[in-house]
């Protein structure tokens, strides 16, 4: 049986990980997967978490199974966290899942389940993994213009002339904030006319909120997904807590599934705790439990917010100082985008074979499409990558 499998075609960003893991030069830099760096290289464990965690040590009494969808304190604490009231709470199931990709997953089938010939939508260019889950779990799909690659902003003409096409119980997947991967966002202008046209035709959003707190702020980059819920009468959220708690191996996210009255809720509920147990009963629960531990004691959540917006200022910096040299060096604006983008990352527009020539001359590893991970750089490395473009041409 097993002989007649074929090999399968390797995921690009985690590719690039084992590339830069085997390059044997020590002053390379890793632009490529989506991870949050000190300026020292390092991924910390934030500093509420590792309290948590030793509170945690102290009270938990037993590793016996928690409910089919997590335990609700955590469904409670991440609802009021990204939703903060923007719906009426009795219309939103949640469920824990492994990851904001296990929450994908998770919406996607849900999707599925409910509506076997809904196309999904996807923006181009989006996460690498989207496109693969839906295919693998043989879902039509459609792309909508998103990028404008001579601006490096969203093509929101284009996008809104490609949604005409939406048509009822489609599900269009969106970003709630800090676009992957491209870091250009939707003005809440935008988002508002999308959310009318999204209206018109009953087609139901799927926002992927896998950077809250990693663009604008906690709240700003949660004000698109409020503004969606409070609009529409269905709405799916994969959310994730791999980033902005920096719990990236616990595999910690959640699914939000908004019914349009109370009454469909239990049935949605029970849905969520019916997909997890087919595919892999109970979620994990040590992430989603500190998770819980920092955002229900008042001390924690202050702390992790100082420190989640120290990571979000720091990267901000960044992306200043790089527009700042490379304007300097090509005495022009031209890649002030990149201190407009937010988020983790920036599609810088390189072509693949800049990529490639960086990546081989100058030992810097970002995704072949020209993503780059804005915090993997420091104030040491920014004038080298710039300098890199510049000599590759960008
Ligand atoms: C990324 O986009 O780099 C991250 O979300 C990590 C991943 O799993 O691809």
């Amino acid at each position: 049986m097993l002989e007649n499998l074929k090999p399968q075609a390797a995921d690009k960003i985690l590719m690039l990980m084992q590339m830069f893991r085997e390059d044997p030069r020590t002053d390379k830099i890793d632009l490529g997967v989506g991870v949050y760096k000190t300026a020292d290289g390092v991924t910390p464990i934030m500093r509420a978490v590792k309290t948590a965690e030793k509170m945690l040590w102290e009270v938990e009494a037993t590793k016996s199974y928690t409910g089919l969808a997590g335990d609700p304190a955590y469904g409670s604490a991440m609802r009021d966290l990204i939703l903060n009231g923007a719906v009426e709470n009795d219309r939103v199931a949640a469920a824990a899942t492994p990851g904001g990709t296990g929450a994908i997953r998770q919406a996607l089938e849900l999707i599925r389940l409910a509506e076997p010939d809904a196309t999904v939508w996807l923006s181009a260019p989006t996460w690498p993994n989207h496109p693969s889950i839906i295919r693998y779990l043989g879902m039509p799909m459609q792309e909508y213009r998103y990028f404008d690659a001579a601006s490096r902003g969203v093509d929101f003409d284009g996008m809104m002339a490609d949604l005409k096409g939406v048509k009822a119980g489609d599900a269009v997947l969106l970003h709630g904030c800090c676009h992957n991967p491209t870091g250009a966002d939707l003005t809440l202008d935008q988002w508002k006319t999308l959310v009318a046209h999204l209206h018109k035709t009953g087609a139901v959003p799927l926002i992927d909120l896998a950077y809250q707190g990693f663009g604008d702020g906690l709240e700003e980059d949660a004000a698109a997904t409020r503004l969606v819920v409070s609009s529409l009468p269905e709405v799916l959220i994969a959310a994730s807590c791999s980033k902005n708690f920096g719990i990236y191996r616990e595999r910690t996210g959640i699914l939000l599934a908004i019914s349009e009255s109370a009454k469909g809720q239990p049935v949605t509920q029970g849905t969520l705790a019916f997909l997890n147990r087919q595919n892999y009963s109970f979620p994990p629960d040590h992430g989603a439990r500190l998770v819980t531990m920092i955002l229900d004691d008042q001390d924690l959540t202050a702390d992790w917010k100082t420190e989640l917006e120290e990571m979000r200022l720091g990267m901000l910096g960044l992306r200043e100082q790089l527009a700042s040299e490379l304007r300097q060096r090509t005495n022009s604006d031209r890649f002030d985008f990149i201190a407009r983008h937010r988020g983790m990352f920036s599609r810088i527009g390189a072509s693949p074979e800049q990529v490639q020539l960086m990546r081989e001359k100058n030992g810097i590893y970002m995704v072949g499409d020209s993503r780059l991970n804005i915090a993997g750089l420091n104030a040491k490395t920014v004038p080298l990558l710039a300098e890199a473009m510049v000599a590759a041409g960008v």
